[in-house]
């Protein structure tokens, strides 16, 4: 697939099959993912790759989270946070690192950090799966941060399902650019 074509008819894919995917397209994924630009090549991004149970733990994780923060939550309302993470097979969790050096910005590590989960969407579609970019109030909270091995400083910027999309889906429609652009000439 030319790049223009990935770019325009890639789409999130919130249903996917279970089926497991090979590792080794999960590091296609990652390796796609890390040839996005980044300020003084400092490579800010973490991916944790959760399969298996592993997605059961981040569901417990999630649902005690939502206790603590709802502390009333009806059962069913738990079960719900604890089903979120068992909606794919594969989630890769992206973590950016906090500026370590006077001349590195926190805004530059984020950039290029969305710039990697883009080019890891654009890889999956390339390659025949479903992706979907998620962050929700999971993205936020220090409980899953600490579960993914992050340090509460760090940004967590997406949780990426993935699998082999689920039945068919129309070409995406987006709006034009023409409304969002100023041309500038002198
Ligand atoms: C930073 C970011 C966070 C997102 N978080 C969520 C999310 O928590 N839940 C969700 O359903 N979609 C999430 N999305 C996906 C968007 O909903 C999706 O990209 C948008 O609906 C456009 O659809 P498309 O990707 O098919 O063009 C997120 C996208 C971005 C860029």
């Amino acid at each position: 697939m030319d790049i223009l074509t990935a770019i325009h008819t890639r789409q999130s894919i919130p249903k996917v099959r279970l089926d497991p995917v090979p590792r080794e397209l999960i590091e296609r994924l990652l390796d796609a993912a890390v040839q996005a630009p980044n300020h003084h090549r400092n490579r800010p991004w973490r991916f944790v790759v959760l399969t298996g149970k592993a997605r059961e733990r981040l569901g417990e994780v999630m649902a005690r989270s939502f206790q603590e923060r709802v502390p009333n939550a009806a059962e069913a309302a738990l079960e719900v946070e604890r089903k979120r993470p068992l909606r794919a097979p594969v989630l890769i969790a992206v973590g950016i690192d906090p500026p370590d050096q006077p001349k590195i910005v926190e805004i530059e590590n984020i950039s290029a950090g969305a710039a990697a989960v883009e080019n890891l969407l654009l890889a999956a579609h390339d390659l025949g799966l479903g992706a979907m970019w998620r962050t929700g109030a999971a993205a936020a909270d220090p409980r899953v941060k600490e579960f993914l091995g992050f340090n509460p400083d760090q940004h967590l910027i997406a949780i990426v399902y993935v699998g082999y999309p689920e039945g068919e889906r129309e070409a995406p429609e987006r709006p034009s650019f023409t409304d969002r652009t100023t041309w500038m000439d002198e």
